[in-house]
């Protein structure tokens, strides 16, 4: 079964406002609904999920959560848990970068595999990110960073949960910094690391029905560079999402599969 891509829009600390996010979604709403042949998700912050949720009722767009804690509720101040976005959402973002570099306990491998688990046992798919930073990468360490994370964040996940799962590739030193990763790089990247290390844990099948995200830079203008890829099935999309030319961008990841 080929795989159908999936292309998600983070739309990170932007947007947070009810007037502004759903002005916005107003503009896009209708052009990304046309869209055939592509997955679209859009994960914008907690407090207009509510708003926006409400929006996307009758379209074929669905709805992301930016992170999620593991637990399901009790004392944990400000966080909020995979059971309490189960109905609102239908996807959250696991282990992304920003979150990695600055909260070494909420973001440690096995608490971003607690996250996957408590995810997909509420019904959740987790895009799950994984990246090696610019000195893993100059030091040829990027295969064993990428299946490492993969390895860590699927540990004790079931094979058909496994295949659940949306796993993105993002090299951190490509995210936010106009400097994406050529999608020659991103496609041996994610057949070698993210593909190889879902062959060791599941076998070949599951690896090659898993879909994976490359993310990182991705703009209107590589986008169809990289859903060339034979090995990538869509992007994490974050600065490009929040534009009105997102709509360009989703047309023409779409119809560079077509
Ligand atoms: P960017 O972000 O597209 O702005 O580089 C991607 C991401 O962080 O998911």
């Amino acid at each position: 079964m080929p795989r159908k891509p999936i292309l998600a829009a983070n739309w990170k600390m932007n947007l947070g406002r009810d007037e502004e996010a759903i002005a916005f979604l107003r503009k896009i709403r209708r052009g990304l609904n046309e869209i055939e042949g592509l997955d679209l998700v859009l994960c914008p912050p907690f407090t207009v999920l509510y708003a926006i949720a409400a929006l996307l009722g009758r379209t074929r767009i669905a709805l992301g959560a930016q992170d999620a804690h593991w637990e399901p509720g009790g004392a944990h101040t400000g966080e909020i848990s995979t059971a309490m976005l189960a109905r609102l959402c239908q996807y959250v973002i696991l282990g992304h970068s920003e979150r990695r570099a600055t909260r070494s306990e909420l973001e440690s491998d096995p608490a971003i595999n607690r996250k996957v688990q408590a995810a997909l046992g509420h019904g959740l798919t987790p895009i799950l990110c994984v990246g090696e930073n610019l000195e893993q990468n100059r030091a040829g360490r990027t295969d064993e960073i990428v299946s490492g994370q993969v390895k860590a964040a699927l540990a004790g996940v079931a094979p058909k949960q496994a295949e659940r799962c949306i796993l993105a590739y993002e090299p951190i030193w490509a995210i936010g910094t106009g400097e994406a990763a050529t999608p020659a790089d991103a496609n041996r990247v994610i057949g070698l690391s993210v593909r190889g290390a879902l062959a060791e844990l599941y076998g070949e099948d599951t690896a090659l029905a898993v879909r994976v995200q490359y993310g990182g830079s991705v703009t209107v203008e590589n986008i169809p560079g990289f859903m060339a890829m034979p090995e990538v099935d869509g992007a994490l999309v974050g600065g490009a999402s929040i534009r009105p030319d997102f709509v360009d961008l989703a047309r023409a990841a779409a119809a560079a599969r077509s």
